[in-house]
C-alpha cells in the first residue's frame, strides 16, 4: 500500500506533490509526507499523521519552495501511525530523504549491523533502515547515490517501490522497485514520479511502468535511464496511459464510492465491448483464441484472490462447474501460498484483482507458475503487477476504482467470468446452443436492469437510518446469491464499522439463528430462482425468531412481503447474473447507513485500496 509521488522539472514540485497524493490516498492514510530540495538548497522534509489535509495544514507557515521533490501517503505496516513514523525518513546527515511503499523484511539486522557502526535511528521504520544503509554505503564505499542504492538494494529482502533524493545533487531522483508498483511520467524537460498513473496524467501521458528488480536514473536535462540492480541497462519501454481525468474525480456525487456505484451500468457496457457482439449472440475473448489450447485443456480451475475479489471467484466457481462441468476451487490467495497445495500442469490458474497489486494474490501465481499451472488473470488496473505475471487474461475495463470498498470491480469480475464461463462452456459443449444464447443475450440487458437496480437508492437512503444503531446484522442468501450475502455483509463492516455476517440461509440454523432478535436487522437475498421456496422457509424461521427481515425480491413477488418487514424490488434475469443486480442495494444499503453514521466513506479506517503487502 502506501503511494508514492515525485516531480522534478521546472515548476513548483509542491502543488504537485500535494495533488498527487491526493490521488494516491486510496492506498493509506495513516500519515502523508513531502521531502523537496529548496530555492535555498535545504532539504526540507515535513510530515503529519493522517490525511493529506493534516499535511497541508502543517505546511502552512514553511518553506515548500524548489522544483524537485518526493511525496509518500503511509499505511502503516512498521511502526505506529505518527509523524515520527511517516516518510519521507532522512539519512543521518540530512542529505538524503527516502520514500518508501512495501516492507524489508530483514530490515532489524540491518538495523542492529548499522547501530553497532553507530548509525542513529529516529523511527521505528523499516524504510529508515534503508535510507541509513545507502548513506552508510555512499561514505564507505566513496559510491555516487545510484551505485550505493544498488549495493544496498543487494543486501535487503523484501519488496519495494523507492524514490530517494540527495540535496548535494538536486537534480536527480534515484527510484527502484521489486513486488510494489512504480510508474516514472515523461513530460517536456521534467519527469514525475507514481506509484500508479493516476498522479501524473495531468501532466504527460508517456509513461515507465519500472519493472521488479530495476531502477530509474532521472536526471534532469538527461534521458530517463532504466537499470537492472547489477546497473545493466533496461530497454525504455514508453507507453501512452489512457485514462480520463474525468474519470478519476467525484464528477458531481457526494463519494467517489457512489459515483462508482452508479457507474456500473456503463461500466459493464464497456467491460463487454467488443466481447460480446452486436445481435448479443455470441460472446470471444482474445485470451481465449490466443490460448485455446491451454484453457480448454483445463482439468480443474482454481481460483485465488482476496476480499470482494474472492466473493467474485465463489460466483464463478457455480458458473465453471455448472456451465463448463469443469471442477473449481476457490481459495484465499494468503492461504494458499502458504499451504503446499497441489497444483498441476493441468490445472488453469484464475487470479482476480481489482487493483492487480495484491501481494498474496501475486505470490500465489507465483507459487502456481513454478508447479506449470496456466494463469489466467482477471484485473482492472492496466499494466498493473498481476496482469504482467499471468500468462493471458481479460481486463474488466470498470475504469479506476477510487472508493476503497470495491463496487463496480466486483460486477466487472463477475461479468468477465460469466464471458469466460460461456465461452468455455461452448467450445466444450457443455452448454445448449438455445441456452448459450439465451444467457449471452441476457448478459447484454444486464446494464439496463442496473438502472432500474439504481431506482432503489431513494428507498434504501429512507431505510437506511432504522439500521444504524445495529451492532450485528445478518446477510443470507443461497446458491449464487451465497457469495453475495457475503459481499453485503463485506460492504456493510468496512465502511459503517457494524459487525456483519453473510452466510447460506439454510445453514443459519445450524448456528447463527442464537444471534437472532429484534435487534439484528437480516437481509436475505430473496430472488425468484430454483431456490426461491426453500429461502421463504428461511425467512419464516428468521421471522418465527423475532428477526426483522429486509428481502431482496424480485419484481411481481407477492408472497416474501408477507413476512417481511421491507421488500426492496429488483428486476427479474436469469439466477447467476442475480448477483450483479442484486449487489447494487447492497452496496447502496452499506453506503448510506456509512453515510448516516458520519462515517468517511471513501477512506474508511486501517484500510487501503491496494494491499501491496502480505
Ligand atoms: C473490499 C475490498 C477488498 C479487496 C481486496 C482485494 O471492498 O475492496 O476486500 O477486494 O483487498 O483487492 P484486489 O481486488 O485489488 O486484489
Amino acid at each position: 500500500m502506501c503511494g508514492i509521488v515525485g516531480y522534478i522539472g521546472s515548476k513548483k514540485a509542491y502543488p504537485i506533490l500535494i495533488k498527487g497524493l491526493k490521488r494516491l490516498e486510496y492506498r493509506g492514510y495513516d500519515s502523508a509526507g513531502v521531502a523537496m530540495i529548496s530555492d535555498s538548497g535545504d532539504l526540507n522534509v515535513y510530515k503529519a499523521k493522517g490525511k493529506v489535509d493534516n499535511l497541508t495544514d502543517y505546511c502552512n507557515d514553511k518553506d515548500v519552495s524548489g522544483c524537485v521533490g518526493i511525496a509518500h501517503t503511509r499505511w502503516a505496516t512498521h511502526g505506529e501511525p505518527s509523524a515520527r513514523n511517516a516518510h519521507p525518513h532522512y539519512s543521518s546527515t540530512h542529505n538524503l530523504a527516502i520514500i518508501h511503499n512495501g516492507i524489508i523484511e530483514n530490515y532489524a539486522d540491518i538495523k542492529t549491523q548499522l547501530q553497532a557502526k553507530g548509525v542513529e535511528f529516529k523511527s521505528d521504520t523499516d524504510t529508515e533502515v534503508l535510507v541509513q544503509l545507502v548513506e552508510y554505503i555512499m561514505v564507505k564505499k566513496n559510491l555516487p547515490l545510484v551505485e550505493a542504492v544498488q549495493v544496498a538494494l543487494h543486501q535487503v529482502i523484501g519488496a519495494y517501490a523507492i524514490a530517494i533524493i540527495d540535496k548535494r545533487d538536486p537534480r536527480q531522483i534515484i527510484a527502484a522497485r521489486k513486488q510494489s508498483p512504480l510508474v516514472v511520467g515523461i513530460g517536456k524537460d521534467e519527469f514525475f514520479l507514481g506509484s500508479d498513473a493516476s498522479p501524473i496524467i495531468d501532466y504527460t501521458d508517456k509513461v515507465v511502468y519500472l519493472e521488479d528488480g530495476n531502477i530509474a536514473v532521472i536526471r534532469l536535462g538527461e534521458e530517463l535511464k532504466v537499470i537492472s540492480i547489477l546497473g545493466e541497462e533496461q530497454e525504455l519501454k514508453v507507453k501512452t496511459v489512457d485514462i480520463d481525468l474525468g474519470q478519476i474525480e467525484k464528477g458531481g456525487y457526494e463519494h467517489f464510492m457512489l459515483k462508482e456505484i452508479f457507474e456500473q451500468p456503463e461500466c459493464l457496457m464497456n467491460c463487454m465491448r467488443g466481447r460480446i457482439n452486436v445481435e448479443g449472440n455470441h460472446v470471444t475473448l482474445s485470451a481465449m483464441i490466443d490460448y485455446r489450447q491451454q484453457l480448454l485443456g483445463a482439468k480443474r480451475i482454481v481460483i485465488v484472490a482476496c476480499g470482494t475479489s474472492w466473493h467474485a471467484g465463489l460466483i464463478g466457481k457455480q458458473l465453471f462447474e455448472s456451465l463448463c462441468r469443469i471442477p473449481c476451487e476457490v481459495e484465499y490467495a494468503s492461504e494458499f501460498r502458504y499451504r503446499n497445495p497441489v497444483v498441476t500442469k493441468d490445472d488453469v490458474v484464475i487470479a482476480i484483482s481489482q487493483s492487480g497489486e495484491t501481494a498474496d494474490t501475486l505470490a500465489a501465481i507465483q507459487l502456481a507458475k513454478e508447479q506449470g499451472a496456466f494463469i489466467f488473470g482477471i484485473c482492472n488496473a492496466i499494466g498493473s503487477s498481476i496482469p504482467r505475471a499471468t500468462n493471458t487474461g481479460t481486463y474488466i475495463h470498470v475504469g479506476p476504482e477510487i472508493g476503497v470498498a470495491s463496487t463496480k470491480a466486483f460486477t466487472g469480475q463477475v461479468t468477465v467470468l460469466s464471458m469466460l464461463a460461456l465461452c468455455l462452456a461452448a467450445e466444450r459443449k457443455t452448454i445448449s446452443e438455445d441456452l448459450y444464447k439465451q444467457m449471452v443475450k441476457e448478459l447484454t440487458q444486464i446494464p439496463d436492469k442496473m438502472v432500474q437496480a439504481l431506482k432503489t437508492n431513494e428507498q434504501i437512503e429512507h431505510l437506511a437510518p432504522i439500521f444504524t444503531y445495529a451492532k450485528n446484522c445478518l446477510y443470507l442468501g443461497r446458491g449464487y446469491n451465497y457469495p453475495l450475502a457475503l459481499e453485503g455483509a463485506l460492504k456493510l463492516k468496512e465502511i459503517s464499522y457494524i459487525h456483519a455476517e453473510g452466510y447460506p440461509a439454510a445453514e443459519m440454523k445450524h448456528g447463527p439463528i442464537a444471534l437472532i432478535d429484534s435487534e439484528m436487522p437480516v437481509f436475505v437475498i430473496a430472488t425468484r430462482d430454483r431456490l426461491y421456496e426453500k429461502v421463504i422457509s428461511n425467512i419464516q424461521e428468521v421471522r418465527a425468531r423475532g428477526g426483522r427481515v429486509t428481502a431482496l425480491v424480485t419484481e411481481g413477488d407477492t408472497q416474501i412481503q408477507k413476512f417481511a418487514d421491507h421488500v426492496i424490488t429488483l428486476p427479474d434475469t436469469l439466477e447467476c447474473f442475480q448477483p450483479l443486480i442484486a449487489s447494487i442495494p447492497l452496496q447502496l444499503l452499506a453506503y448510506h447507513i456509512a453515510v448516516c453514521k458520519g462515517k468517511d466513506v471513501d477512506r474508511p479506517r486501517n484500510l487501503a485500496k491496494s494491499v501491496t503487502v502480505e
